[in-house]
């Protein structure tokens, strides 16, 4: 079964298949772009980024991933647009579609995504919403394979904070049977939206853990992430008191499986919820998981954007 979203807003919208198909894109793009192989999927097409929120991989991975398809991209921020403010969001996803082939949005409410792509005809892809980081996710889905990690039968251990990125962990055990431990203290649990609409449809275990050793035991992901995400800010210091028991730390990575990979979206806060030793250590792989948010993109970009994915 094939999913007929026009859309990239939730890992919760795209079918196994659909996904695995993506993630084979994004591994031919990776290798044409190694071997120095142009790929002009989307000659002539544009892509609005509107950002509400900062940001590094994201921004530099659109941008690059549409030239490199040999497209174009804007970067457009709410002082030129004003969203729902200025103009309501309708308007916008009329008027933007007009001139771009497809949108990509990173803003706080997620509720406004969905609005701007009911609203335009043209593409929108969830670059980060407050409850959902699907780009994030879905390159970080071709990282653990590239590591040669199944999807199927693996255990992936989520240590901090259960904020967009453990929700769209959470959307992922939907499509591939992994189990997927949660570790994080009382009080900062994702979301039992997710948790119940995971669990509903997962074929792996998920579990909930205020133990950080039992929740990495045996696990071949260790996933790491802020313990402060972007908007909230005003509570990063009680945060910082309760989140130490779950630091990415050696010892910590002594008790998962031996060949345990290290992930991270970043930007990542050194010292808190990852250390130097572990970050710059062996079994990280968190600059692989940037790079590969370019090639991510791309098969998201070609898929969306209409050109052929074969
Ligand atoms: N991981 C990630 O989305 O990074 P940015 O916030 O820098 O885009
Ligand atoms: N959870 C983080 C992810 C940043 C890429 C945030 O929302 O700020």
């Amino acid at each position: 079964m094939m999913t007929d979203t026009k859309d990239f807003i939730s890992l919760a919208d795209y079918t196994r298949e659909e996904l695995q198909a993506l993630l084979d894109l994004a591994v031919r793009l990776k290798a044409s772009r190694r071997a120095g192989r142009p790929e002009p999927r989307l000659v002539g097409k544009v892509l609005g980024c509107i950002f509400h929120k900062p940001s590094l991989r994201t921004r530099l991975s659109f941008e690059v991933a549409m030239r490199q398809l040999g497209g174009d991209s804007l970067y457009i921020t709410d002082a030129e647009i004003g969203f729902g403010k200025r103009e309501s969001v309708y308007d916008i996803g009329q008027v933007t579609s007009r001139f771009l082939d497809g949108i990509m949005i990173r803003t706080f409410d997620h509720a406004k995504v969905v609005e701007l792509a009911q609203a335009a005809p043209s593409p929108v892809i969830n670059g980060l919403t407050d409850p959902e980081h699907p780009c994030q996710v879905f390159s970080d889905l071709l990282t653990v394979t590239e590591q040669g990690l199944p999807l199927d039968g693996i255990k992936i251990a989520y240590l901090g904070d259960g904020n967009n990125l453990v929700h769209s962990w959470l959307t992922a055990t939907m499509a591939f049977h992994f189990d997927f431990t949660f570790g994080g203290p009382e009080g900062f649990d994702p979301s039992p939206t997710f948790l119940d609409m995971a669990r509903a449809r997962a074929k792996g275990k998920i579990v909930i853990s205020r133990d950080p050793a039992e929740a990495v035991r045996g696990a071949q992901v260790i996933y790491t992430d802020t313990w402060t995400s972007m908007g909230k800010e005003a509570e990063a210091e009680k945060r910082a008191r309760v989140f130490p028991p779950f630091q990415v730390n050696r010892k910590l990575l002594a008790l998962a499986d031996p060949k345990a990979i290290v992930m991270h979206c970043l930007p990542a806060h050194r010292g808190q919820e990852i250390t130097d030793e572990v970050m710059d250590g062996p079994q990280s792989v968190v600059f692989d998981q940037a790079e590969n948010r370019l090639h991510g993109q791309k098969a998201i970009l070609v898929r969306c954007l209409g050109a052929p994915t074969n």
